[in-house]
């Protein structure tokens, strides 16, 4: 699967606008992620494409807090592009992108009742203790040899 994360511009930033709809509570709209990503410089901004299609969106990058993580803030996939195996693949080649700059611990957080999300992270390797925060569940995974 050629899967590629392509940086917002003037041509393509509304198309990935209207890949959010109002049915996906679970994900802040990528709307307000484009906006707010122009005021976080560490923060890694891309539509996902697969084989030249927009597919989704995701904001991830050193984590704004603990510079050794590697935090993926924003990830979805379109509606229609669900359950074709693309968020699985975008996710792994997130945190591939990660372990190339060096990164062994990877965080990031869904909400309490995204069960989708949920499985996803569980299939890459992430856990989580169940703590709370801005009302969703923190997810860890650390590479770090023991
Ligand atoms: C969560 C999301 C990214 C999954 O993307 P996707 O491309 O459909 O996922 P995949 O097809 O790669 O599925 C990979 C695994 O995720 C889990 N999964 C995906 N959709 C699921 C669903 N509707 N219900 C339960 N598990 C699901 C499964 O474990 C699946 O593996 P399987 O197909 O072997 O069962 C997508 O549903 C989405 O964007 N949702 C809305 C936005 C969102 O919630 N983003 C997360 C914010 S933190």
């Amino acid at each position: 699967m050629k899967i590629d994360f392509v940086a917002l511009d003037k041509d393509n930033w509304e198309e990935c606008v209207l890949l959010w709809s109002s049915d996906d509570q679970f994900v802040t709209p990528n709307l307000r992620s484009i906006a707010e990503a122009q005021f976080y410089p560490k923060a890694i901004s891309r539509a996902i494409f697969v084989s030249e299609e927009m597919v989704g969106y995701s904001m991830y990058g050193e984590d704004e807090d603990d510079a050794e993580a590697w935090a993926i803030d924003r990830f979805m996939i379109s509606g229609k592009f669900r359950r074709k195996g693309y968020g699985l693949e975008a996710l792994r080649q997130i945190l591939e992108m990660g372990r190339t700059k060096g990164f062994q611990k990877f965080i990031t957080s869904t909400a309490i009742k995204n069960e989708a999300m949920q499985n996803l992270l569980s299939k890459v390797g992430f856990s989580t203790r169940y703590e709370v925060k801005d009302g969703e569940y923190l997810y860890y995974k650390d590479e770090k040899p023991s």
